[in-house]
C-alpha cells in the first residue's frame, strides 16, 4: 500500500467516544505501518476548552501497550481547536489555526474534515467551513467524510444529501459504512471474482437462497437514547446488512473503481423488490429483548435499559426476507436477520446451493442429505467454509456433511486484518471512495426500507415479539425462511464460549 498525500485531518467532534476508540487508534495504526505522510497533522475540533497537551493527553487512553517512541511521534502530529460548530463566526478562528498548523509543519494546503458529530450538525459544519471558503481549492484537495447515521429517513437522507451537495461534490464526499472497511467483506468480492468455480454457479440456477446474519451479544449499553430513536432497522439494515446484500448480490464491475463498483451496488438496489406497506408483517419480522437469565445472572430487558421509554415499541431484532428481481436473482429468496443480546457476537452469509436433482444414496441408505453451503464469516473468527457431503468410511454408501474451513488465522503470521477505520481513512487520504457509499445507493437503501418502518409506525396491530435476552430472537422468525430454517451458528461454541466455530 502506498503512503497517503500530505494532510491535515480535521476531526469534528473530537472529544467524543469514537475519535478515541477507533479514529486515533487507526491512525496509530496507520503511522506504525508508515502509511501517514511525512507531513501530517490530525485538527480535533469540538467544544471542550482543551489545549493541544491536554488533548493528546486524552488520546492516549486507547494507545497503551504501544510502542512508546511511537506514540510520542503520533501524539506530535495531534492538535486541538475548541470552537463552537455551529457558529460560523467561529470559522474564520478554524481556518486561521488550520493555516498555521499547516505552514508550520510544511503542509499543503490539504484538508479532510471528518464529522464526527451528533447528526444535528451534519448540515451545519459543511456550510459555515463554504463560508470561509475551506470546502474547495484550485490546487490540492478538501474532502468530507460523514459519520453515520445518513439521515433518519428517506426524506431526510434526500435533504442531506441535497445539502451536502450544495457545498461539496458527490466526489468529494466520503459516506462511511464501516463494514465496507472490513477486510472479510473486501473479500467477498475477491472470493466471487477471482475464482473461476464461484462465479458460474452464483445465480438463481443453483442457488437456492441466501441468509446473512449480523448478530451482538451486547444490547444497547449506554447508547439507550440514541437506539431507541433508531432500532435495527436503522441502525444495522438501511446500511451494514444492505451493502452486505450489495457485495454478494453484484454483476461483475467492469473495473475495481470507485464508480464501477458503486454502479453495481445501486443496481442491486434499484432491483429491490419493494415490499408494500400492507405486506410488511408477511415479509419482516421484528422482536425486542425482554429481562432474562444468562448464565444465571439476570439481564435487564430493552425497556428497563437507561434512556429508553418504558413502552417502547424500538425492535432490537428484526429478520426479512425479501427478493432481487433481475436476471441473476429471479426467485431466490434473501433472508436477513439482525439483533442485539443474542447468544453471540457473529456476522456472516450463507449461501445454501440447491439440492442435487436426484437423491441418489437417499432412499436405500441412511444418509444426511443436506445442500451444500458456503458459509462466508464475516467476524470473529473470519473466515470460509465449504460444507459438502462425504462418503462415511465403510459398507454401504452412508453420506455425510464434512467442512472445508479456511480461517483468516491462517494467515495471521505474515497478514493482520487491518480494522475497518484503518482502511477507510487510508482509502480517504488517497482519494479512494470505493468503500465509501455513494449518495444514489444510500438514498435508493432507505426506499426500500421506507415502507417497512411506516408500516411500523402506523398500524399498531403488527406485533413486536419479546425475546429472552441470550436467544435467538423470537420463534416466528424461523417462519420466514420457507423449505428450511436459519443457520444457528453457535451449535459449536468456541471454547471460551465467546463466539461460535464455523
Ligand atoms: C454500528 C451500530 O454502526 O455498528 C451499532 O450503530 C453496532 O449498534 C455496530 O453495534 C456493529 O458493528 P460491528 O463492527 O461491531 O459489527
Amino acid at each position: 500500500m502506498k503512503q497517503a498525500e500530505s494532510h491535515i485531518l480535521v476531526i469534528f467532534g473530537a472529544s467524543g467516544d469514537l475519535t478515541k476508540r477507533k479514529l486515533i487508534p487507526a491512525l496509530l495504526e496507520l503511522e506504525k505501518q508508515n502509511l501517514l505522510p511525512d507531513q501530517f497533522a490530525v485538527l480535533g475540533v469540538s467544544r471542550t476548552n482543551l489545549t493541544d497537551e491536554e488533548f493528546r493527553q486524552r488520546m492516549t487512553e486507547f494507545l497503551t501497550g504501544e510502542d512508546q517512541k511511537l506514540v510520542a511521534k503520533f501524539l506530535g502530529r495531534l492538535y486541538y481547536q475548541s470552537i463552537s460548530t455551529a457558529e460560523s463566526y467561529e470559522y474564520p478562528v478554524l481556518k486561521d489555526r488550520l493555516f498555521t498548523i499547516a505552514k508550520e509543519n510544511s503542509i499543503p494546503e490539504n484538508f479532510i474534515f471528518y464529522l464526527s458529530t451528533p447528526p444535528q450538525l451534519y448540515e451545519i459544519i459543511p456550510k459555515n467551513l463554504a463560508s470561509v471558503d475551506l470546502n474547495k481549492t484550485d490546487d490540492g484537495f478538501r474532502r468530507l467524510i460523514v459519520e453515520k447515521p445518513f439521515g433518519t429517513d428517506l426524506e431526510s437522507a434526500k435533504e442531506l444529501n441535497k445539502n451536502l451537495l450544495h457545498y461539496f461534490a458527490e466526489d468529494q464526499i466520503y459516506r462511511i459504512d464501516h463494514y465496507l472497511g472490513k477486510e472479510s467483506v473486501q473479500n467477498l468480492l475477491v472470493t466471487r471474482f477471482s475464482n473461476g468455480i464461484f462465479e458460474p454457479i452464483w445465480n438463481q440456477n443453483f442457488i437456492h437462497h441466501i441468509e446473512i446474519t449480523s448478530a451482538e451479544s451486547l444490547g444497547v449499553e449506554n447508547r439507550g437514547g440514541y437506539y431507541d430513536h433508531s432500532g435495527a432497522m436503522r441502525d444495522m439494515v438501511q446500511n451494514h446488512l444492505l451493502q452486505l446484500v450489495g457485495m454478494v448480490a453484484m454483476e461483475p464491475p467492469v473495473v475495481v473503481e470507485a464508480d464501477a463498483i458503486r454502479n453495481e451496488v445501486l443496481k442491486v438496489f434499484q432491483s429491490l423488490r419493494p415490499i408494500k406497506e400492507e405486506e410488511v408483517d408477511q415479509y419482516v419480522i421484528r422482536g425486542q429483548y425482554i429481562e432474562s437469565h444468562i448464565k444465571g445472572e439476570l439481564v435487564k430487558g430493552y425497556r428497563q435499559e437507561e434512556g429508553v421509554d418504558p413502552e417502547s415499541r424500538t425492535e432490537t431484532f428484526m429478520a426479512m426476507k425479501f427478493f432481487i428481481d433481475n436476471w441473476r436473482w429471479a426467485g431466490v429468496p434473501f433472508y436477513i436477520r439482525t439483533g442485539k443480546k443474542l447468544p453471540t457476537r457473529v456476522t456472516e452469509v450463507v449461501i445454501h446451493f440447491k439440492k442435487t436433482p436426484h437423491h441418489l444414496f437417499g432412499n436405500q441408505y441412511e444418509t444426511e442429505q443436506t445442500a451444500n453451503q458456503l458459509v462466508i464469516r464475516i467476524q470473529p473468527d473470519e473466515g470460509i467454509l465449504l460444507k459438502f457431503g462425504m462418503k462415511v468410511p465403510g459398507a454401504g454408501f452412508r453420506v455425510q456433511t464434512v467442512n472445508m474451513d479456511f480461517h483468516y488465522e491462517d494467515l495471521a503470521d505474515s497478514h493482520r486484518l487491518p480494522a475497518a477505520y484503518e482502511r477507510l481513512l487510508l482509502d480517504c487520504m488517497q482519494g479512494d471512495a470505493t468503500l465509501y457509499s455513494r449518495g444514489d445507493a444510500v438514498e435508493k437503501a432507505w426506499d426500500f426500507v421506507q415502507p417497512i418502518m411506516n408500516a411500523w409506525q402506523n398500524n399498531t396491530d403488527i406485533p413486536i415479539y419479546g425475546y429472552p435476552a441470550g436467544t435467538w430472537g423470537p420463534d416466528v422468525a424461523d417462519q420466514l425462511v420457507e423449505d428450511g430454517q436459519w443457520r444457528y451458528p453457535c451449535k459449536n461454541l468456541s471454547n471460551d464460549g465467546t463466539y461460535c466455530e464455523l
